[in-house]
């Protein structure tokens, strides 16, 4: 349930999102669309799913699009300007995790042993994980600012991750692709904010989306702290996500919030 929903707080703007066909990026565009943006483009490397949110939006329009293809990002960007002559939001939600290492953490706990990755994870897992992750949050900013310099004007959200802060054991390749999209978001929030454009990241703690179906029990458990917040909902990130693109967050630049229900703090 969205809790900060303020009619009309969007009107007119136009919005790209990327990940848009489940969880947090759907979150996202549903609210965007319910907050009265004018044009919301859902982009997601499942183009079948992206459809089937953007199909419940008066003003949504879904595009298949991979971000670690730095080619199609730039297209896909250039599309929303020669169709709607503007680009003043985006959310870039499009990121991945390891369900086979997750399955090995899993499998660890429930054994009793040691965690091993580091020594068993193969450059391919590792590249998979940093090309979308990291690779592809630069195409993403780099299309976005390309598209927003000229205006003088946008907002850029990007979702990172509490991982990068807590460096979850046996997850080097995803703490170290968050961190980096961490860095990334704060060195060019600072470049582009003389430009007229924010740039800031939600750093989310455990969620229920697509993601979090592929952790398996055993590491679930793991996250079941009583005294905590339960896992979040799509819907409370995107709230988050939201106050940043709008101008209630004005002077937020580079800004990561970290928001984990209170598991840690930085
Ligand atoms: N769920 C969590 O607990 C959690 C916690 C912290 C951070 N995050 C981050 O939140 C973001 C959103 O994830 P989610 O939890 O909503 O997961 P999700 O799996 O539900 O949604 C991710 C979406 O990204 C899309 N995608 C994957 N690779 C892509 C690519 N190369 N190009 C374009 N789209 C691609 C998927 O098709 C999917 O629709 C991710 O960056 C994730 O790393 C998730």
């Amino acid at each position: 349930m969205n809790t900060g929903t303020r009619q009309g707080r969007f009107e007119g703007k136009v919005a790209m999102v990327t990940g848009a066909g489940s969880g947090m990026g759907a979150a996202v565009a549903r609210q965007l669309a319910a907050e009265g943006a004018g044009a919301v483009v859902l982009a997601d490397l499942n183009r079948e799913t992206a459809s089937v949110v953007a199909k419940e939006l008066p003003t949504g329009r879904a595009v298949a699009l991979d971000v670690v293809d730095a080619t199609a990002v730039d297209a896909a960007v250039e599309g929303v300007l020669r169709e709607h002559g503007k680009l003043d939001i985006v959310v870039h939600a499009a990121g991945v995790d390891d369900p086979d290492v997750k399955q090995w953490i899993a499998d660890a706990l429930v054994d009793g042993c040691r965690i091993r990755v580091t020594d068993r994870l193969a450059d391919t897992a590792w590249r998979r994980v940093m090309s979308v992750n990291l690779d592809g949050t630069f195409h993403v900013l780099r299309a976005a600012v390309r598209a927003m310099r000229p205006a003088e004007a946008g907002a850029i959200v990007v979702i990172g991750s509490s991982s990068a802060f807590d460096a979850p054991v046996g997850y080097p390749h995803y703490a170290a692709s968050k961190a980096g999209v961490h860095a990334l978001s704060q060195a060019v929030a600072k470049e582009v904010v003389a430009s007229g454009i924010r740039v800031n990241v939600v750093a989310p703690g455990p969620t229920e989306t697509g993601m979090a179906a592929r952790t398996p029990a055993a590491l679930r458990t793991g996250f079941a702290d009583p005294g905590v917040r339960p896992y979040a909902t799509p819907e409370e990130i995107a709230d988050i996500a939201l106050f940043l693109a709008s101008d209630a967050a004005a002077n937020l630049v580079g800004a990561v919030l970290l928001a984990n229900g209170g598991r840690f703090t930085t």
